[in-house]
């Protein structure tokens, strides 16, 4: 390992299974060094992901890059404003400060779909693209990130939208399938709701849509019926890591 690495930006993606982390080779978008990956702890307060984080770091050589941080909840100057499938603890920590001080290297937090859309638009599906890109993730909840010209709006929150008196992850996110074990064919037709929503509330020009399941995107995209082009998110589970080293070296 030479010193350059030491030197590049290091991403992490906090998840509800799983913390990875990675130093991220910006000029190309891939990991610099191979991931490591901390199952998340049980009870994933902010004081003990904190703990795993510093874990996670330390089994890299030392270094004062700054570290982005992934959050599946809306961030604001570092500060964790809401908190829809985690902790209820996290809903106004400072997380910067929180993790610059466990890590003691400088900290950036960013929402994980926000980072998503970062790293698509800059290497993968979005890269580009001009006019209204939306990213979405469908996971345990629904993520969103809302880009122009490249340029990200951060804090979208697209998965809280209400429709049809439901909160619209609650029916459209991959967990809603699982846990309803629902067809693809009927999981695809509840996503032709939610895109055909977004389509009448933002005219987009692309729709790309990101989470585990887009690597099985050939059995539900071509399902969805709308008229906005939609197409799978292209760096799949290393877009959390690379948008967050992005967004910490902005
Ligand atoms: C949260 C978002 C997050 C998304 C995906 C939603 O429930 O409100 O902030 O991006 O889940 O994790």
């Amino acid at each position: 390992m030479t010193d350059d690495v030491a030197n590049l930006p290091f991403g992490i993606d906090f998840g509800g299974t799983g913390i990875k982390g990675a130093p991220v080779d910006l000029a190309t978008g891939e990991f610099a060094q191979e991931r490591v990956r901390i199952k998340t702890p049980e009870k994933s307060t902010p004081e003990n992901v904190a703990e795993v984080l510093a874990e996670l770091v330390g089994q890299f050589p030392k270094s004062s890059a700054p570290v982005g941080i992934t959050v599946p909840g809306v961030v604001r100057h570092g500060v964790v404003g809401s908190a829809a499938n985690i902790d209820q603890s996290w809903i106004g920590t400072d997380a910067d400060r929180l993790f610059t001080r466990a890590l003691g290297r400088d900290v950036h937090v960013v929402n994980d779909a926000d980072a998503a859309g970062l790293a698509e638009v800059t290497y993968g599906a979005a890269k580009g693209r001009r006019g209204l890109v939306i990213l979405t993730t469908l996971g345990t909840g629904i993520g969103s990130a809302f880009l122009y010209d490249g340029v990200l709006t951060p804090n979208s929150e697209l998965g809280h939208l209400e429709i049809d008196g439901h909160d619209a992850e609650a029916r459209a996110a991959n967990s809603a399938r699982e846990s309803e074990g629902l067809s693809m064919e009927k999981w695809a037709h509840r996503l032709t709701t939610y895109y055909r929503t977004l389509e009448k509330l933002f005219s987009p020009d692309l729709f790309v849509v990101g989470g585990g399941i887009s690597k099985r995107s050939d059995e539900f995209l071509p399902l969805v019926d709308i008229d906005t082009e939609i197409v799978p998110a292209q760096l799949r589970n290393q877009a959390g890591v690379v948008g967050a080293a992005l967004y910490a070296s902005a």
